[in-house]
Order: structure tokens, then sequence, then C-alpha cells
């Protein structure tokens, strides 16, 4: 997988685990309302990826360097200028206007299943609204920039191509990632780069595309808990999230929602078989 090509086994792991992490995001938009806190919302999802799903949900107790403690949420929670890694709060509570993205990855017979996606709350300003739609668009770019034989560097150039048209910034830092058994495996998936340049794609690869647009500068800057991504001006950030499979003409969304199916190309959309 990821880097390397699935088998038909690891094709029905992945579709499995991606189907219900994108019913998490399903089941959680009803709940997303003023006056809820982040730290309400994890709890709601990782009681429904434990009992309802049976899955583990792979950001509890996950490391990602030496230096960093462990997660100790379900989820991520990333709220206005939070670009992502954002950790569910009790002191964090949802108000009118707020643009969050909540990031579900489960883990489902050894296989993941990453995505996410931004909720707007009550009425975000006009910029705010066109940031998480540009930014969704870039996603769906991205995507439809992946086929065998295309590289990793048109996923970025697409995606980075479409940002800057609307005056928005590519964070540079965090990209997506090779995934299957192994939650960031390689490649690193940049969402900016030059066409024709980088990782050759091959059909079977499953890895996702996760675009992060700042509405000021690029630039991030670390909490202090280690984890939380923000915007160095205070910007806002949003993101969404799939997880792809590389067919033989395109890619296959292995996250997709029903509420997104009419928004990617057909191609896309299907099973695949
Ligand atoms: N889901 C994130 C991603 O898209 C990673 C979160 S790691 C965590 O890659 F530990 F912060 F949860
Ligand atoms: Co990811
Ligand atoms: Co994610």
């Amino acid at each position: 997988m990821s880097a390397k090509v699935a088998s038909q086994t690891d094709i029905d792991g992945m579709r499995q685990a991606g189907r219900l992490a994108a019913n998490v995001l399903d089941m959680i938009g009803q709940y997303v309302k003023p006056g809820v806190t982040t730290e309400q919302l994890d709890r709601i999802c990782h009681r429904y990826i434990v009992n309802e799903i049976d899955c583990i949900p792979a950001p509890l107790n996950y490391r990602n360097s030496p230096e960093a403690p462990p997660f100790p949420r379900s989820i991520c929670t990333s709220v206005n200028q939070v670009v992502c890694h954002g950790i569910p709060s009790p002191k964090k509570t949802l108000k009118n206007g707020d643009i969050l993205n909540i990031d579900v990855t489960v883990i489902k017979e050894g296989y993941h299943g990453d995505t996410s996606k931004m909720f707007l709350l009550g009425k975000p300003s006009v910029l705010a609204e066109r940031l998480v739609r540009v930014t969704q668009e870039c996603l769906y770019l991205g995507i439809a920039a992946v086929r065998p034989d295309a590289t990793l560097g048109d996923i970025g150039h697409a995606i980075e191509t479409h940002a800057r048209a609307n005056r928005f910034s590519v964070v540079h830092e965090f990209g997506g990632h090779g995934i299957g058994k192994i939650f960031h495996d390689e490649p690193q998936v940049l969402h900016f780069g030059r066409p024709g340049t980088g990782t050759k794609i091959e059909q079977g690869m499953t890895f996702t595309v996760e675009p992060m647009l700042n509405a000021g500068r690029r630039h991030v800057r670390i909490l202090p808990d280690k984890w939380t991504v923000v915007t160095k001006d205070h910007k806002l950030s949003a993101q969404w999230e799939h997880t792809i499979l590389v067919t033989e003409t395109g890619a296959e969304v292995l996250t997709l929602r029903a509420e997104e199916a009419l928004a990617l190309p057909q191609r896309a959309v299907g099973t695949g078989s």
C-alpha cells in the first residue's frame, strides 16, 4: 500500500476503513452547534468509533516525534486560526461565526481511514466562508490530478494554483501521506509543487490529500502543548482531507460522504470495480 501497490485484500480493508471514517464525520454533524465544547465532540466521536463501528481511534496516544507527548484525544478539532492538530478541550466552547475542522482517523482490521471536513458555526464572515469553499475546491482539484503516471508534483501544483488565484496561501510544513497499515507512511504529498516533478503515481497506491490554506501568510507556529499548529499572523486557516486509492484511470475517494458525491468528477466517485 501507500508507496507500494495494494493487494485486493488491502483494497477491501482500505475501503472499509475509509467508509467508516467518513461515517464518523456524517454522524458528528448534528452535534456541531454554538455552545458545544470540542471536548464534548471528542467524547461523542470516541464512543461512536469504539462502540458503534468497532474501530480504534488512531490519534489517541499517537506520537509523531520523540519530543512531543502522545496525542491525548481521539479526534483533532482545529478552530479558526488553528491550522491542524487542535486538541479537544473542555475550555473550547464553539461560538457563532467559528470555522471548525474535525479530523478523524480510524483503524479497522489494521487499516487506516483518514478524513476531515470543515464545519461553519452559524454565520461566519464572507472571508471565512470563501476560505472554506476554496480549500475544499483545492482538495477536489488535487484529487482530480491523480492518475497513474502523473506525479505528486501535479497534485501540489493543482492545489497551489487554485489557492493563489484566490489570494490564499498554502501551508508547507504539513502534507498528505501514504496510508494503509501505517498511519503516516511514505510518500509525503505536498500541497504545492511543479508539474511533472516528484514521485510518480502508480495504480494501487493509497495516500491522503489534505490541503491547509491560510487567509494570511503561510507561516505557522506550534503551541507549547507541542501539537496545536496555528497561523503565525493569527488569521484563519482551513483544511479538508480525503484518503484515496489510485485506480487504473484516476482516484477512488475511499472517505467520500454522500453529501459530496456530486462534487467530484464521476470517475473519482465509483467503486473502481
Ligand atoms: N489526522 C491527521 C492527519 O491527517 C493526523 C493527526 S495526528 C494526531 O494526518 F496525533 F494529531 F492526531
Ligand atoms: Co492525514
Ligand atoms: Co487526518
